[in-house]
């Protein structure tokens, strides 16, 4: 692949069609990667673990964001904190595994040691660096959005977070994301880039390919009456009636559920919806009945639906009665794109009594090796030369409103 000079990706990003998908060069080239990591990863919220991850002061997960490690960890205060993953004696990471439980930081190579705070505790023979500011670690922007943890890399994040947490916070409270715990966690690197796994998740004109979650998602997901089929029709009236029962259940219940939808002309581009699900309406599995027999957050029955949440750049979450699952997704190169799945129980779920962990996690295993396939195909599709770029179908307004917004904020950054 060729470089793209400056000029180049000036012209690239203004030639964007509206209600096109994007050229195949935002897909393959290692320039657009590297804008992307610089004004999109680098720049917006970016969502990389939730609370139960880190339950207990000390414990830790670390990300990388292309060259930058950063490294969330509990204090001894129970707040989490977020620093650069890098020592501040000559530069070496700290933590090298991707989590874990520490008493204090200390850099493996010469024992400079720092607290939960950040601050720089000891250091062999230098003792006039210790306490220094300069010495400590530096931090990094961190937000929990009722337990969902997003981090900004920027020195001044955007400021609309706060109106995204004031908007989606009273949806995502009732389901006390933080008493919760980690039942199960899997890394997945799908063969494309980052916006195909977004584009892909951000439609169900796909969703024919999802059988074990079609067991339980109605598959009308971003469709309206005009998008539906005659041979759709039965199943999109029986969705229709399917959730007005559920809206009875969640206005009994005091749950927020219309849908909000801010997903471009701002930096944190958000969307959440409550929907029904299929069948007993319980939960995403092969029988959508509950996969744990511990409600979350004091839910008195299990047929709650499924609360969706998509932030950009990088995040989707399914909330229900019974557990939680959550999506990061982060770019490690052109064509490869980390999918991290983590699926949350109630804290005092016990596993194999409540809940056995294959059951929970079955039907999103089997779709995200789905959607990794298809994200592959779409990533093949960019590197030929006959690639253009096609149109959207009406029920892939989503994947548009994703794209204008990626535009935009390239635009945004570019001084465009
Ligand atoms: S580089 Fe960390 S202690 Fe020397
Ligand atoms: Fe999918």
């Amino acid at each position: 692949m060729t470089a793209i000079t400056q000029s180049g990706l000036d012209a690239l990003v203004a030639r964007r069609r509206p209600g096109h998908s994007l050229e195949a060069a935002f897909y393959t080239s290692q320039d657009v990667f590297d804008l992307d990591m610089r004004l999109i990863f680098g720049r917006h919220w970016i969502f990389v673990a939730s609370e139960p991850e880190v339950p207990e002061a000390g414990d830790y997960v670390t990300v990388q964001l292309g060259g930058t490690s950063v490294v969330l960890v509990r204090d001894d205060d129970m707040a989490v904190r977020a620093f650069h993953n890098v020592c501040r004696h000559r530069g070496a990471v700290i933590l090298r595994d991707g989590k874990g439980f520490v008493g204090n930081l200390v850099c493996p190579y010469h024992q400079w040691t720092y607290d939960l705070t950040g601050a720089l505790i000891h250091a062999e023979n230098m003792p006039s660096c210790v306490g220094s500011p300069e010495h400590g670690l530096k931090p990094v922007h961190v937000r929990s959005l009722a337990g969902l943890l997003f981090i900004c890399l920027a020195d001044e994040p955007p400021v609309d977070f706060d109106d995204v947490a004031a908007q989606v916070g009273p949806y995502l409270a009732p389901h006390g994301l933080q008493d919760c715990k980690v039942a199960a966690q899997i890394d997945l690197v799908e063969h494309g880039n980052w916006k195909l796994t977004i584009e892909n998740n951000r439609e169900c004109y796909h969703c024919g390919g999802h059988p074990e979650l079609l067991c339980s998602l109605f598959h009308f997901f971003g469709y309206t009456a005009a998008d539906v089929t005659p041979a759709q029709a039965e199943d999109y009236q029986r969705f229709l009636r399917t959730q007005t029962e559920f809206e009875a259940i969640w206005d009994a219940a005091g749950l927020p559920w219309r849908a909000l939808e801010d997903l471009h002309g701002r930096p944190t581009g958000f969307r959440t919806e409550r929907l029904a699900l299929d069948g007993p309406g319980e939960s995403y599995t092969m029988d959508a009945r509950q996969a744990s027999r511990r409600l979350v957050a004091g839910f008195t029955q299990p047929r709650m639906g499924a609360l969706h949440l998509h932030t950009q750049p990088n995040s989707w979450h399914h909330f229900l009665g019974d557990h939680a699952v959550t999506f990061a997704t982060i770019p490690v190169a052109p064509g490869r794109t980390l999918v991290r799945t983590t699926w949350l129980v109630a804290k005092d779920a016990v596993e194999g009594v409540d809940y056995d962990v294959d059951r929970l996690t079955e039907v999103w295993r089997a779709t995200n090796e789905q959607d990794a396939s298809f994200v592959e195909m779409a990533q093949a599709g960019a590197a030929s030369a006959a690639h253009e770029p096609g149109p959207y179908a009406p029920a892939e307004y989503m994947v548009d409103a994703f794209c204008t917004w990626y535009i935009e904020r390239l635009r945004a950054g570019m001084g465009q």
